[in-house]
């Protein structure tokens, strides 16, 4: 047996958007940017940190790195101690966007933890998902981060669930991001605590039909993506982003606020209305919100021992 003190895994994680629109920390859909990770189990205790790509700077290196608090904190959870780690991140997820960056770090650390522990400590698919809620706050991006496509995500007992659907394939999504960031503390601080039982109908009736539209009717896109809980109370956090939504929604392009903002995601009915968003995102804005044309990744975060290439441990697909 191989002990994690001798490990290396790779860790590659997929971007998510979370919320959909109306599915307020419930769906989320997992896309085609990653990020992608070594992670090294140190006998010494020590903890080296390399990280390229997005956020980079701003990133920390020491022990409140949030993937290396992640893998400590699954360890301790089984009951292990936590070895000394390297750990050497190319991060392809925009930072601090709404595109779940945060959630894919906690996600690369949970799957970091299983590779390591592997043989050792069993993780299953529903320990994964609790640790990685435990750390994140809430499931809607962390579960298509660790399973891939589009992913509904609750709680029973206290403890979060998932079930993946596959996205019908005439659904193209298309991401704006812009040049600044939002923190999702403040996105979250400006939310009534309370909403009508109207808007709560309308928002259950829209996450209904959204399940519908994705995996088998994307004509119902437009009206299954209108949400009444969380994205006119955000417009005042951020108000270009609510100017760019109701220009694309004005032109009948399904587009909401990805996650808690500031990006844009457009779920268009078909390629060549994608490419028309784009057209349309440009001439409202003044350059500095940018395209990512991607597709849904249906596999969720892989992670892969390198001593003899014997692990691969995706999520289950359930
Ligand atoms: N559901 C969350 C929110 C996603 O909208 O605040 C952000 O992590």
């Amino acid at each position: 047996m191989v002990g994690a003190g001798e490990r290396t895994v790779h860790v590659r994680v997929p971007a998510t958007s979370a919320n959909l629109g109306p599915g307020f920390d419930t769906l989320g859909l997992a896309l085609s940017v990653y990020d992608e990770l070594e992670v090294t189990a140190l006998a010494d205790g020590a903890l080296e940190i390399e990280v390229t790509g997005s956020g980079s700077e701003e990133i920390p290196r020491d022990e409140s790195h949030l993937i290396a608090r992640t893998i400590r904190y699954c360890f301790e959870a089984v009951g292990h101690r936590a070895p000394g780690l390297r750990i050497v991140a190319r991060n392809g997820i925009p930072h601090g966007k709404g595109l779940g960056s945060s959630g894919a770090a906690v996600a690369a650390g949970v799957l970091a933890a299983k590779g390591l522990l592997q043989g050792e400590a069993e993780l299953t698919d529903t320990d994964l998902l609790r640790l990685a809620t435990e750390l994140e706050g809430h499931p809607d991006n962390v579960a298509p981060a660790l399973f891939g496509g589009l992913t509904i995500a609750w709680t029973e007992n206290g403890v979060p669930q998932h079930k993946k659907l596959l996205v019908h394939r005439g659904v193209a999504p298309v991401v704006f991001v812009p040049d600044h960031t939002m923190s999702t503390s403040r996105a979250r601080s400006v939310l009534d605590p309370e909403v009508s039982r109207e808007d709560a109908v309308f928002n259950v009736s829209r996450s209904a039909l959204l399940i519908a539209a994705l995996t088998q009717s994307p004509d119902l896109l437009m009206s299954a993506t209108d949400d009444r809980l969380h994205q006119e109370r955000r417009a005042q956090a951020m108000p270009e982003t609510f100017a760019l939504v109701g220009a694309l929604r004005a032109r009948g392009f399904a587009a909401v606020v990805s996650g808690a903002g500031p990006s844009i995601l457009v779920l268009a009915d078909g390629p060549g209305r994608r490419l028309e968003a784009v057209d349309v995102a440009a001439e409202a804005t003044d350059g500095s919100w940018h395209p990512l044309m991607l597709a849904v990744d249906f596999l969720g975060g892989t992670a892969r021992e390198s001593v003899d290439a014997r692990m691969e441990i995706p999520g289950d697909g359930s």
